[in-house]
């Protein structure tokens, strides 16, 4: 909500907002956003937001702030390649966001804003996102460039590095290589936060 709410504040009057899997319009709700479903049964029952049945965004000719969040990141990046091309998008992908970020990347958008937001099992990595050139790379964009100055970022990478732990114990190689670069990763940046 933060980033969202951060993002209308720099839109001008009547923006177009779209909530994309608004489920039961919570979000949508408190945004003034079109709340879009794929299915008709997926929509919540209330009149107090604009209800859409549609696939994405793609009903829309402008799009100023598109949420899309609770999804995986092949679908988001789905969401996105249909168009149209949203101005400003909070997105948050609760598995593989480290790919949602590398995907962005390649398609000319810009990681503007990041948060953590604890929920059931480790924390949610919400990220605001617009056209332009990312300029972090490796993993220091797969992790999340602009979650290092988080506060809870030193409890997110302990619970980050103990199911990479986990790979790195069962994976054989390259997934086992890949697990220990994060597993270094993690340790470099928790060793710089607590140095800073
Ligand atoms: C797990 S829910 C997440 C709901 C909410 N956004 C959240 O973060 O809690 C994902 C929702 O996205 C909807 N959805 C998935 N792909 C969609 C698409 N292409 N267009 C519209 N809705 C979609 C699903 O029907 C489902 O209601």
């Amino acid at each position: 909500m933060r980033l969202a709410q951060e993002a209308l504040a720099q839109l001008g009057p009547d923006p177009v907002v779209v909530d994309v899997g608004c489920d039961h319009g919570h979000v949508a709700a408190a945004l003034g956003a079109i709340g879009v479903e794929r299915r008709r049964q997926r929509l919540p029952r209330r009149e107090d937001v604009t209800l859409v049945v549609a696939d994405g965004l793609t009903p829309f000719r402008r799009v100023d702030l598109a949420v899309i969040t609770g999804m995986g990141a092949e679908t988001i990046l789905s969401v996105l390649d249909a168009g149209p091309r949203p101005a400003v998008a909070v997105l948050h992908a609760p598995e593989r966001a480290w790919a949602l970020r590398q995907g962005l990347a390649a398609r000319g958008y810009r990681i503007d804003a990041e948060g953590l937001a604890p929920e059931a099992r480790g924390y949610a990595e919400v990220m605001r996102v617009s056209t332009g050139e990312e300029t972090a790379t490796g993993l220091g964009l797969a992790f999340g460039p602009k979650l290092l100055d988080d506060p809870l970022l030193l409890e997110h990478v302990a619970h980050e590095r103990a199911r990479w732990a986990i790979r790195a114990e069962h994976a054989s190689s390259p997934e086992r290589e890949a697990a220990e670069a994060w597993l270094r990763f993690f340790d470099d940046v928790s060793a710089q936060r607590r140095s800073a």
